[in-house]
């Protein structure tokens, strides 16, 4: 159980239950990315995003502890795959607990100082780099290389004996360099496995060239590397190892098994500093760069120097472990049910990296909407290799006043989403030029015209074959028809081999075989997969064909408001602009642009070629109940149950969405840089909240893009409804609460 070191706000508390099944979901989606993570190698949040979830149960749990269970917090990481045997570790293999800013490392401070009574200033630190690999116990007996496992999920491990030893004589010893008499019986080191940077890059170069699956980052690729049935391929692969812990130590002569962690009492040494120590005299690596300091403000220090140095090594690192040298302190502090109270990671915060531009191309979207995208040299940030940034519009562009030839400062916005910071002016080519906007389209060549008062420009030629392609790529999206398959890359195939120029034609294609057959025979094309995926997405309900048509101004929200209001396509399309204004959440925009959108032709035509096709036109059909948005709905629990994600940004496909906007409305204005307005107003509603298109004093809040709507921000302004940029809806997206 975790200590009541707060006082217990929960007890009697009839918030009790909701915040009980907060952490619940909390704990849930944490196993499922723990999961993905360890056992799988495949994570689908990033980093930034998974410790956010930590945080929130962390703050849960020690804000409330009596909600807490030992079994809820004991097992941390994934359970044992059932490709190696499992092993349960003798001395359980602990997490740590996270810091995200000095703050939160002082008050870490202070609780050590609490706890031990002692001047915190004369606290002596071994300050290590937090290495990105994955943690493996390796155990040596009477010196010689016994066995190995991974972390699991600290408990239980998986048994890599097999693979750990191809490291042996490389990366590891066969066996310890030790003297007879000091070589222990058993001697368990805990470190991490990675794959340095150049051997990740090299490995990636060699997959391509095989046409391999290529690794997203060194971790994957070094958990990847290792957890392999044939060890022959661990083999062939660069992995290194870093000590950093002694686990278990049996000397020669005190020959009894321990079962918690090594104290003062257990071990030849006095503080961890001598224990690592130890460790090299024994061959094994020990990271040079590990320091021993006096005060929290020297660690601090080491933590910043970090920040600005982690690439100056071959390895990735996401933080810096401060751990309490004294080993007499450490067994004072002790530890909860999942991490010790006398070490912490100090997490390193978005990295930021300089790269090349090279060049700004515009593209053109569905609407017609040209978008400069910044083309880089790769650079690898926070896990993966980034290749485009967006630049937004003309006026973002001439704000940033980047250029090409540039070198560029390039983050990841809210860890995720590439953007670029600034150029760097001292590295700026003499004779470089400011980026001008095209005059005509690159797709059709017809002219783009810009509205006075706006910053977007258009291409206004409806044929332009961009546009086609990407009205169809729209047809095809998740939250749409969700046509598998059927991403960029295959429509402009399809549309440069003549099969497809428009959405009803996706419908016909079964009636092209020879030509189909000819592109599957290119290698562009599974046939019939891509043909049962067209199949299945005539079955979708009506809120998902009123997304795919791309009536103007309907997002979403306004296409389940419209689809639940009326039920068929049929009574929607006679519906007058009043009955529709007379809808909740309908404005006259939205009106008069739905009865627009059905009274033109060239739209009656595509939509009575949909349905002699055989699209659905309802909303419900027998067998669409609840819940059915997994296999095809949108991310919405339409009866207001829980719902289960589907392209939403922050949870994972298929998990389900924790219902924190209950009740809440949240209006969004302007772009955001990560997010649709679809996929921002679909991750509201996902959890149970409402996205109307105007502010009113039931606004919980206002979601402000660049290039808002003013009379929104006014509005919001004069009824005092928080307004929150795009990271703050991030934060209300994960937790519910404006940050
Ligand atoms: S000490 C009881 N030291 O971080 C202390 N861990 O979040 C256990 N890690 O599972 C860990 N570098 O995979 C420690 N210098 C370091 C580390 C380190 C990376 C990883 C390790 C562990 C995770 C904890």
């Amino acid at each position: 159980m975790v200590e009541d070191l707060s006082g217990d706000s929960s007890k009697g508390d009839t918030n009790s239950e909701a915040i009980a099944g907060e952490i619940a979901e909390l704990q849930r989606q944490i196993a499922y990315h723990d999961d993905r993570y360890f056992r799988l190698d495949d994570p689908v949040i990033s980093d930034a995003e998974y410790d956010e979830l930590t945080r929130r149960l962390s703050a849960l749990l020690s804000d409330h502890p009596s909600l807490a269970t030992s079994a809820q917090i004991e097992a941390v990481g994934a359970a044992p795959s059932e490709l190696f045997a499992p092993v349960r570790h003798r001395v359980a293999m602990m997490s740590l607990d996270k810091a995200f800013s000095y703050e939160e490392l002082a008050a870490w401070r202070e609780r050590l100082s609490r706890l031990l009574d002692e001047d915190p200033a004369s606290v002596r630190f071994v300050c290590e780099p937090k290495i990105d690999g994955l943690a493996v116990s390796v155990t040596y007996r009477e010196g010689a290389f016994s066995e190995a496992s991974t972390r699991g999920d600290g408990i239980t491990g998986e048994d890599v004996t097999a693979n750990v030893q191809t490291l042996c004589g490389r990366s590891l010893p066969k066996r310890l360099t030790l003297g007879k008499e000091e070589t222990p019986a058993l001697l368990e080191v805990r470190g991490e496995i990675y794959m340095p940077i150049s051997a990740f890059e090299a490995l990636n170069r060699r997959q391509g060239e095989a046409r391999e699956k290529l690794f997203a980052n060194p971790r994957n690729s070094a958990a990847g590397s290792l957890r392999q049935k044939d060890p022959t391929i661990t083999a062939s692969r660069e992995l290194r190892f870093w000590s950093y812990q002694v686990g278990e130590l049996i000397q020669a002569k005190v020959k009894a098994s321990l079962l918690r962690l090594p104290t003062q009492e257990d071990l030849p040494f006095s503080c961890h500093s001598e224990s690592l120590k130890f460790l090299l005299a024994a061959g094994l690596p020990v990271n040079p760069e590990i320091k021993v300091v006096t005060g929290l403000e020297e660690a601090f220090e080491y933590c910043k120097y970090w920040e600005s140095h982690r690439h100056d090594l071959d390895y990735e690192i996401d933080g810096v472990v401060l751990k309490v040298d004294e080993l007499s302190l450490q067994r004072r502090l002790g530890a909860t049910s999942h991490a010790p109270r006398w070490a912490i990671a100090y997490k390193l915060p978005p990295e930021e990296r300089t790269t090349k531009l090279v060049a700004i191309t515009v593209s053109i979207g569905r609407t017609g909407k040209a978008t400069p995208l910044a083309e880089l040299e790769p650079v690898h940030i926070a896990g993966s290799t980034v290749r485009f940034a967006t630049l937004h519009n003309e006026d973002q562009v001439a704000l940033k006043d980047v250029r090409v030839g540039d070198t560029v400062v390039v983050r990841k916005a809210g860890d995720v989403i590439p953007e670029i910071v600034r150029p760097v002016l001292e590295l700026r080519p003499k004779d470089s030029e400011p980026w001008r906007f095209p005059t005509n389209c690159p797709s059709c060549g017809e002219p783009l015209m810009r509205l006075e008062g706006e910053s977007d420009t258009y291409c206004t030629n409806v044929n332009c074959p961009a546009q086609r392609v990407q009205r169809i790529v729209h047809f095809a999206s998740r939250p749409a028809m969700d046509i598998e398959g059927l991403g960029e890359q295959r429509v402009s195939q399809l549309v440069a081999a003549g099969l497809v120029a428009n959405i009803t034609d996706l419908y016909s294609l079964e009636k092209l075989p020879g030509k189909l057959a000819a592109m599957e025979r290119l290698g562009e094309l599974s046939v019939s997969n891509l043909l049962k995926s067209i199949e299945a997405s005539k079955d979708r309900p009506l809120h998902r064909l009123l997304v795919a048509l791309g009536i103007p101004h309907v997002g979403v929200t306004g296409a389940l408001l419209l689809a639940r209001a009326f039920g068929s396509l049929d009574r929607l399309m006679k519906a007058s602009t009043e009955e529709l204004a007379a809808l909740d959440g309908v404005g006259p925009k939205i009106a008069s642009g739905v009865v627009e959108f059905f009274s033109l032709p060239s739209n009656k035509q595509v939509l009575s070629r949909l349905i002699e096709a055989g699209v659905r036109t309802e909303e419900s059909s027998a067998s669409a109940g609840p819940g059915s948005g997994v296999a095809g709905g949108l991310a919405l629990g339409l009866d207001g149950s829980q719902s289960l994600a589907v392209g939403d940004p922050i949870v994972a496909a298929g998990e389900p969405v924790p219902q924190i906007l209950k009740g809440r409305s949240v209006v969004v204005t302007g772009t955001l840089a990560g997010l649709t307005r679809q996929q921002a107003e679909a991750a509201i509603l996902a959890r149970g909240g409402k996205s109307p298109g105007s502010v009113s004093k039931r606004t919980f809040a206002l979601v402000v893009g660049s290039e808002p709507g003013s009379t929104k921000v006014a509005k919001a302004e004069e009824l005092g409804v928080p307004t929150t940029d795009e990271a703050g809806f991030m934060t209300l997206l994960k937790t519910g609460e404006l940050p």
